[in-house]
């Protein structure tokens, strides 16, 4: 019997429970031994749960018993996450967690420490919820360098620029019926703002270049400024627009960013809706795969950490090599980037051909007062220099 600790009762944790009940037999024939919960670690107590037993308040009950062979971190955050998970590496523990603030932050310090222990630490909830994607690029691509990372990678997010699509609602009343559902949480800032994203997009690119990608450095945009007249013009270019975090192999080295893009029909990432994520990848002999699926969400989370926890039976003392070096990977200037951009201004036709030259100039319907037009593609540094001369923009948004 393998025994593991489950720190933090909430959402994750409390699903892995429920993953671990319900498949028990088929889990344990694939890990080759039964799983049992030991310890839970939380600040509450659970009167009357099934597990009521098993909740301690003192990590050092699991820190301290050599039973435990897995711990799994649902704790969220950085702190105390990374101190907890740190000192069961170093003692030994192997540790799978969905925590991805914590595997952007000190992914590969605990990778390094896990190899040095002959333990593992897995990640693959912590990106794309219940999507494998972490171990395909660990495992399945290997033979490929990938060129470029481009997911759907926040489900609440996605579920609200859905509902705006296909129901003309304003941002602030599909935030209050995301809320309500329960996809974003009492403070959205995290998901609005791209923040989760970004540290999605980071730990992805960290793994394709086997290098420490800081995700401060991934300039980041969320979809606050998404308007339904923004809606109402994708829609009239057969567009619709999505919080895409992109990364790409140039010349010069890895770019990466996280915007609001308007997509085509032709794009992959263009039928993906409500709360599902997506990752489109391309690897240089492989060419083009698709991640579909479920990517956020107790059960869905839940799966990617107990699949973690039988990959750990799998290989208990012998550690799976995750090609992820502390050595800081410097991204390349977006600046460089190149874009065609989608514009809305309150200035005249005259003016917008004398700083953008030749345009293609977009109608939508029951939009008055201003204009809407789509660039040329130039550099993200020709744009703000362009978009500087111009005066008055409404808006901006990027087109793939
Ligand atoms: N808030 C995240 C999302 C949860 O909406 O995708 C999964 O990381």
């Amino acid at each position: 019997m393998i025994k593991i600790a489950i720190l933090g009762y909430g959402t994750i944790g409390s699903g892995v429970v429920e993953v671990l009940h319900t498949n028990r037999d088929s889990i344990a024939k694939r890990a080759g031994d039964g799983i049992e919960v030991k310890y839970i670690l939380d600040l509450r107590d659970f009167p009357g749960d099934p597990m009521e037993d098993k909740v301690v308040h003192d990590y050092e009950i699991i820190a301290n018993d050599p039973e435990i062979q897995v711990v799994v971190e649902a704790m969220g955050g950085v702190e105390p996450a990374y101190t907890f998970v740190k000192r069961a590496l170093l003692s030994g523990k192997n540790v799978t967690t969905s925590n991805k603030a914590l595997v952007a932050k000190h992914g590969a310090e605990l990778i390094a420490i896990a190899r040095k222990q002959s333990v593992n630490f897995l990640f693959e909830a912590s990106v794309g919820g219940g999507i494998p994607i972490i171990r395909p690029l660990n495992s399945s691509l290997t033979a490929d360098e990938i060129e470029e990372i481009t997911g759907i990678l926040n489900g609440t997010t996605n579920y609200m620029l859905t509902k705006m699509t296909f129901e003309g609602l304003e941002f602030d009343n599909v935030l209050k019926d995301a809320q309500s559902r329960g996809y974003a949480e009492a403070d959205p800032t995290a998901d609005i703002e791209g923040y989760d994203a970004c540290r999605k997009i980071a730990i992805l690119t960290s793994l394709v270049c086997g290098q420490q990608v800081d995700f401060e450095e991934i300039p980041t945009e969320g979809i606050t400024n998404i308007s339904a007249t923004d809606m109402k013009y994708a829609k009239a270019m057969d567009r619709v627009i999505k919080l895409l975090a992109t990364s790409k192999k140039t010349e010069d080295g890895y770019y990466a960013m996280v915007a609001p893009f308007m997509l085509s029909q032709q794009h992959p990432l263009y039928s993906v809706n409500d709360v599902f994520n997506a990752i489109f990848v391309h690897g240089n002999v492989l060419g083009d795969a698709m991640f579909y699926g479920s990517g956020a969400g107790k059960l869905p989370t839940a799966s990617a950490v107990v699949a973690d926890i039988v990959d750990i039976a799998k290989h208990l003392h012998k550690n799976i090599l995750i090609s992820w070096s502390s050595g800081k990977m410097n991204l390349v200037d977006c600046k460089k980037a190149k874009s065609q951009f989608f514009v809305r201004t309150s200035e005249k036709c005259e003016k917008i051909t004398e700083v953008f030259g030749e345009v293609e100039y977009v109608e939508a319907p029951g939009v008055t007062g201003e204009i809407g037009f789509l660039t040329e593609t130039m550099t993200e540094e020709a744009f703000e220099q362009k978009a500087g001369s111009l005066g008055s923009i409404l808006q901006r948004i990027r087109v793939v």
